[in-house]
């Protein structure tokens, strides 16, 4: 962290009324993530100092601040009343920082690391105070920028406090705002509330500073990146938003994705280059699908591995603890849990593979189930490198099938099979030649003779 660093203040206090949910409103997630989270994730990108303000009975708000970043301060406003008094209470932060002090509101997940860098060269550029301004198609409810004949910020007025002429701006302020102002808490502490709404604003900052001959600017912004999440309905279009742009990162790196809009993405999803994604897809957390893969439609996939060139589905379920080494081949139906395929493996049909091992080219058929649990214990299945599991297969774990080893179709397998063995267990089949037109001519007679009765 350098001397310039700045400070981030990120607002949290909101009640969020209109999410109607238990869970505070910051904690509601996006692409797998809580909106906190996504604005803790770029401002610290920018390397600076984090305070999150929250709300009294809000712990879980703070512990989620430090799960993302462990040095955030965490600061409790004891009563909503304002954007200005929820910065107040982050003073001790503010009082302890020689730099610029940077507000953000933790319900504006959208926000990018660049925007944030535009307002930061704004002060660079010598404003003192530093706006992020955007045109809503619909500025109702907003705070409007007042400009002069000039076109620099002279004051920020809220709705309610607006006149009529002033209602007319479109230019409005999405909330985050940069300060370089020398003894920033000092005039912190001169907004009052003498407004329509008796708050402590924060935008009354920008008239206080322009009375002290200090600067004021805009920086200009599009529209979703400053969209607030204050109902569900916001949420997923929030969620909408993200997914867009982070499908069209992945595109633009290299991934091809035929519907790319039925394809949905975690925060931490890592795709490689020429991986193929099929329609329908869905990406829980902590997935990474390495190079040249396919993924064909109607995939599940969470906590998994996919290697190099490997083709998996269509209709295949990835759980935590998948890893496929290189071209493995999973195919519709499977379940794979805690499972590692090493290269070349293939489970093509309708199977679970469940705390297991699976070496190097062993084909495992269809219907294979691996009976990893006894209602206590989970126990290991492991298949050696090049064996081969008949279809309808139930390994009850813990088992062990060697290299190179058979099983045969249909086989309840409960005992270890040695390398290069076949292991064959069902009954002996039997076989009445003739037996099938004599069953049919007695079936006839007895039919016939119902129907005559
Ligand atoms: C605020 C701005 C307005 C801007 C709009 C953008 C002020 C006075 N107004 O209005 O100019 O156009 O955001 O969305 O700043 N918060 C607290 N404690 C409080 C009050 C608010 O932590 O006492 C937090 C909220 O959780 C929220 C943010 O600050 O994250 C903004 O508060 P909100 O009440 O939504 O402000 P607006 O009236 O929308
Ligand atoms: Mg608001």
């Amino acid at each position: 962290m350098t001397a310039s660093s700045p400070l981030f203040v990120v607002l949290a206090a909101g009640k969020g009324a209109r999410m109607k949910s238990a869970l505070p409103k910051v904690l509601h997630k996006i692409a797998g993530r809580s909106l906190l989270a996504h604005v803790l994730a770029t401002a610290s990108s920018a390397e600076g100092k984090l305070a999150v303000v929250v709300g009294p009975e809000m712990e879980a708000v703070g512990t989620e601040a430090k799960a993302v970043v462990p040095a955030a301060q965490i600061f409790v406003q004891v009563a909503q009343c304002g954007t200005a008094d929820a910065v107040k209470a982050a003073t001790p932060a503010i009082d302890a920082h020689s730099g610029d002090v940077i507000v953000l509101y933790a319900d504006t997940p959208l926000i990018r690391p660049e925007t944030i860098q535009r307002l930061r060269s704004a002060l660079d550029a010598g404003a003192n105070v530093a706006v992020l301004g955007f045109r809503p198609t619909d500025p109702t409810g907003y705070g409007r920028l007042v400009t002069d004949a000039q076109g620099r910020l002279t004051a920020i007025r809220e709705q309610n406090d607006a006149t009529e002429a002033e209602r007319k701006i479109g230019l409005c302020n999405s909330g985050v705002m940069a300060f370089r102002v020398p003894r920033f808490s000092e005039l912190l502490g001169r907004i009052g509330n003498a407004n329509a709404k008796g708050e402590y604003y924060l935008t009354d900052a920008v008239e206080l500073a322009i009375a002290d001959k200090l600067t004021a600017a805009v920086v200009e912004c599009d529209a979703t990146e400053v969209m607030g999440v204050n109902s569900r309905d916001q949420l997923a279009e929030a969620e909408a938003i993200w997914q867009s742009r982070a499908r069209i990162e992945l595109m633009r790196s290299g991934v091809t994705m035929i519907a790319p809009e039925t394809v949905w993405l975690n925060f931490d999803t890592r795709i490689g280059q020429d991986v193929a994604i099929e329609p329908n897809v869905v990406f829980g957390p902590g997935v990474t699908v390495e190079a040249g893969a396919k993924i064909l439609g109607f995939c599940h996939i969470e906590g998994a591995t996919i290697g190099a060139g490997s083709r998996i589905g269509p209709f295949a379920r990835f759980r935590p603890g998948a890893r496929l080494g290189p071209e493995v081949h999973i195919g519709n139906f499977v379940e794979v849990k805690n499972t590692t395929l090493e290269a070349g493996a293939k489970a093509n049909h309708l199977s679970y593979l469940g705390d297991g091992h699976i070496g190097a080219k062993a084909n495992v058929g269809a219907g294979t189930i691996f009976c990893n649990y006894d209602g206590f214990f989970k126990h290991k299945t492991e298949i050696g490198e090049g064996a081969f599991v008949g279809s309808n297969t139930s390994l009850v774990a813990p088992i062990k099938v060697g290299a190179g080893a058979y099983i045969g179709s249909g086989s309840v397998i409960t005992k270890d099979v040695g390398p290069g063995a076949l292991a064959l267990e069902r009954g002996t089949q039997e076989e009445r030649p003739g037996w099938a037109a004599k069953f049919r001519q007695m079936m006839a007679r007895r039919k016939a003779a119902s129907t005559n009765r």
